[in-house]
């Protein structure tokens, strides 16, 4: 008897430890506007004409192996009905104005593998409050550097900036402009514990390869 039960509760401890928390880090991915719907094979202008400014793609939990996590929370996305105005304005999806459907695709794709420990409510709070602490717009300026200008840009121009600030190592992403055939920065990535505060360096997987010279 007293064996059955701690053959159950060592199973249930296995099932919690494995399923609990299959995450090490986050990604919170920012991207700035005006190159989010140049871009790509099929090319559809934004929504409304992007402001230039970053707004949030999402808060991904990841692993270092850079696995496909696989998520164990059941919980069903419905809108969070208070944050949704800071919601429209921090997270909106630019590509087809689809606010709700966008957050509800990166709650499925990415969000629930942060529950547990944090809610959906949580997870959206958590991302508007990365935004609003770490106003990338601001350090990049304050570095010299401007958007939409046909300054070239090498990696550490954008890195170090942020690197100085926040004295971690950001993730940076380029895309291609299909009309200029440039490279350009897409997005910008923070990387942070599993606690969702404390900002660690990027693993480096996490910057794809923006070329030798690209612009903002
Ligand atoms: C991710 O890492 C966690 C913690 O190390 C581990 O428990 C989990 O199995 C990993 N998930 C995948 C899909 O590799
Ligand atoms: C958020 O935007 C949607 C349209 O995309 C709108 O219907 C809704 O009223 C807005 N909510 C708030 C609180 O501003």
């Amino acid at each position: 008897m007293t064996q059955s039960i701690l053959i159950i509760y060592f199973l249930s401890l296995v099932v919690f430890v494995n399923g609990g928390v299959p995450f090490e880090f986050f990604q919170f991915v920012e991207q700035w506007g005006p190159n989010v719907c140049n871009t790509g094979a099929r090319v559809s202008p934004c929504h409304t004409p992007p402001q230039a400014k970053f707004t949030i793609h999402g808060l991904w939990p990841s692993n270092h192996s850079n696995a496909h996590l696989l998520c164990q929370s059941k919980t069903i996305y419905s809108k969070v009905i208070s944050l949704e105005g800071q919601l429209n304005i921090s997270w909106p999806d630019l590509k087809y104005g689809n606010n709700d459907k966008f957050w509800g695709h990166e709650w499925d794709t990415h969000g629930k593998c942060s529950d547990p420990p944090f809610s959906l409510f949580q997870y959206f709070q958590i991302s508007l409050n990365l935004l609003r602490k770490f106003d990338l717009l601001t350090i990049l300026k304050a570095a010299g550097l401007n958007p939409q200008t046909s300054q070239n840009l090498a990696i550490q121009n954008i890195m170090a900036p942020i690197q100085r600030t926040t004295k971690k190592y950001p993730g940076i992403r380029c895309n291609k402009n299909v009309k200029t055939g440039k490279s350009q920065l897409n997005e910008i990535v923070l990387c942070l514990e599993k606690d969702g505060a404390t900002l660690i360096d990027c693993p480096t997987f996490v910057s794809n390869t923006c070329a030798k010279s690209f612009v903002w």
